[in-house]
């Protein structure tokens, strides 16, 4: 209980900041909500959405998981997609990865870590399919570095692929998709690739995780 008091305390002391700076703050929020962004990021305590991009609460739709895995068949991520490109009508989806990631870490060792195995499952297919280009980084820092980006690329990819955005594009809505890398060590955020804005940009994701002209062809699910 003594925990909960802590946050509730806070939570007080938070919502007297907010209405300091801003009275009308929470009834204008309860009113609607209209963001201008979905978020699909890692669930890393260390990567808050909001506050990495400094935007208040309102202002960003977030949907967060172990490792920022965007699976077709996830009804969770998937819905989360649908209602905020359908009903929310953003325009601009950002999928971050982080560098760090455990989740990563956890799909380059083939570490076994209980049912949460069958998640990074994702993140290893990943890493299979830039297995040659992974082998060929000097060290393993920087082959967990890229892996994360290559995930961050790969999922905004699945959402390229997802029926909301293909539906999107085709009835030519704005709707444009980036992959971002955020770094826990210096807080800064990157873009790996940006603006992929109907199905004629896709390719820009594949090219971003050095898929374009490959010989091996093992970035096949990029292209
Ligand atoms: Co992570």
């Amino acid at each position: 209980m003594d925990v909960l008091e802590t946050l509730i305390r806070r939570n007080r002391e938070w919502a007297r900041g907010v209405l300091e700076q801003d009275p009308a703050f929470f009834r204008k929020l309860s009113e609607q909500q209209a963001p201008d962004y979905l978020w699909i990021g890692c669930a890393d305590s260390r990567v808050p959405a909001n506050q990495i991009v400094g935007l208040l609460p309102g202002e960003l739709f977030v949907h967060r998981n172990v490792a920022n895995v965007v699976l077709h068949a996830d009804l969770n991520c998937m819905s989360v997609l649908q209602f905020a490109v359908e009903v929310l009508q953003v325009e601009q989806v950002i999928v971050c990865g982080h560098y760090g990631c455990g989740g990563v870490r956890a799909a380059l060792d083939d570490a076994r870590l209980g049912l949460v195995d069958h998640w990074i499952r994702h993140v290893r297919e990943v890493a299979h399919r830039h297995a040659g280009a992974l082998a060929a980084l000097p060290d393993d820092q920087r082959r967990w570095d890229r892996l994360c980006e290559l995930n961050a690329l790969e999922q905004a990819h699945n959402v390229c692929q997802s029926t909301t955005v293909q539906d999107a594009w085709a009835r030519g809505a704005r709707l444009a998709v980036h992959a971002c890398i955020y770094g826990v060590g210096d807080g800064l955020l990157r873009v790996l690739a940006g603006g992929v804005s109907g199905p004629g940009e896709v390719a820009a994701l594949a090219a971003a995780a050095g898929g374009a002209g490959r010989a091996s062809g093992r970035t096949k699910a990029l292209e």
